[in-house]
C-alpha cells in the first residue's frame, strides 16, 4: 500500500468512525435541522456534526428542527459568541406552533463586553402566557468551550440544565389552575440576533460592529424520549438515566440550590413590586 492510498484509507476509516461516533452521541445537523434565516450566516459543517450561526450588521441567522417533539429530553452543546458580544442574543428554545395559546420553553444568552458575564435568561410560556423570567450568571466562561444546555420536558415538570446541573424547575401546577404544556408538540429553534436596544445592561451597551461577524457554535444535538416504563437504574447521576425519575435526587436538589443561591440574578417569583396583586400561583 502506497503512502497516499494508506492516507486515503485512514481518512476513510476516520470518517466512518466519526459518523458512527456522531450517531452514538448526537444527531446530524443535516438530518435534524433546516437553516431558516440569514442565508450564508447559518452553516452546517464537519460532516453534519457542527453548526454555526453568525450575526453581522445586516442580519442575524437561525435554524429550526425538522421534527416536533412532545415531551423528552433535549440536549445541545453551545459555544457562545466570544470577545465583545455586547448587544447579541443567542436564543435556544422550543416552541409549539405560534399563536395566542402557544407553549414555549426558552434559554436566551445575553452577550456582554469582553470579560463581563453573559446573562442566561429563561422563561416558560403556557397557553400564550409568559412573564416567568429567571436569570442567571454562569459559573464558567461560556465562550471558551462547548457546554451542554438541556431541557427536560415531562408531564410532571420542566427542568432546565446546564452541564447536567439543574438550574430551574417549573412544576406542573395544573391542579392549582396553572396551565402546563402537554398537548402541543414543540419544535426546537435557535437564532442569533441583535438586541442591543435591551440585552446588555438594559440596552446601555451597544454592539460593536467592528467586531462582526459574531459567531456561535453548536454540536451534539440529542433528543431522548421520556421512557414509558418507570424502572430505572439507581445510584447513577442525573446525567445518565436518572432524569427519567419524577423527582430530583438529593444531589440534583443540592446543585439546584447552589445555583439558585449563588448565580441567580432575577426571579419573577420573588418580584413583589412586579406583582403587587400577589405572586403567580405556581410560585407559592
Ligand atoms: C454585563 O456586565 C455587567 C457588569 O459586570 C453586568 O452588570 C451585567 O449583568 C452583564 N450582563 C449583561 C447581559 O448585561
Amino acid at each position: 500500500m502506497g503512502t497516499s492510498s494508506f492516507h486515503q484509507s485512514l481518512l476513510i476509516s476516520m470518517a466512518v468512525l466519526a459518523t458512527m461516533v456522531g450517531a452514538a452521541i448526537g444527531g446530524n445537523f443535516y438530518h435534524d435541522f433546516d437553516l431558516t434565516w440569514g442565508g450564508q450566516r447559518a452553516k452546517i459543517f464537519g460532516g453534519g456534526q457542527l453548526l454555526s450561526l453568525s450575526l453581522d450588521k445586516t442580519s442575524g441567522s437561525g435554524f429550526q428542527s425538522k421534527k416536533e417533539y412532545l415531551f423528552g429530553r433535549i440536549d445541545m452543546q453551545l459555544k457562545l459568541v466570544a470577545g465583545n458580544s455586547a448587544g447579541t442574543v443567542t436564543a435556544y428554545y422550543v416552541l409549539s406552533s405560534q399563536g395566542a395559546t402557544h407553549d414555549e420553553i426558552d434559554f436566551e444568552f445575553l452577550g456582554n463586553v469582553s470579560g463581563d458575564p453573559y446573562i442566561l435568561h429563561t422563561n416558560v410560556f403556557t397557553q400564550g402566557k409568559g412573564n416567568r423570567e429567571q436569570q442567571f450568571y454562569l459559573w464558567f466562561d461560556p465562550t471558551k468551550n462547548f457546554h451542554t444546555y438541556s431541557i427536560i420536558w415531562k408531564p410532571q415538570h420542566i427542568t432546565f440544565l446546564v452541564d447536567n446541573t439543574p438550574i430551574r424547575v417549573f412544576n406542573n401546577a395544573e391542579n392549582r389552575g396553572v396551565p402546563f404544556p402537554k398537548n402541543q408538540a414543540m419544535r426546537l429553534y435557535s437564532s442569533l440576533w441583535n438586541a442591543d436596544d435591551w440585552a446588555t445592561r438594559g440596552g446601555l451597551v451597544k454592539a460593536d460592529w467592528s467586531k462582526a461577524p459574531f459567531t456561535a457554535y453548536y454540536r451534539n444535538f440529542q433528543v431522548t424520549p421520556v421512557s414509558s416504563s418507570r424502572s430505572r437504574s439507581s445510584g447513577g447521576a442525573f446525567a445518565s438515566g436518572d432524569w427519567q425519575s419524577n423527582a430530583l435526587d438529593a444531589n440534583s436538589r443540592r446543585r439546584l440550590r447552589w445555583v439558585q443561591r449563588n448565580f441567580m440574578i432575577y426571579n419573577y417569583c420573588t418580584d413583589l413590586k412586579r406583582f403587587p396583586q400577589g405572586l403567580p400561583t405556581e410560585c407559592k
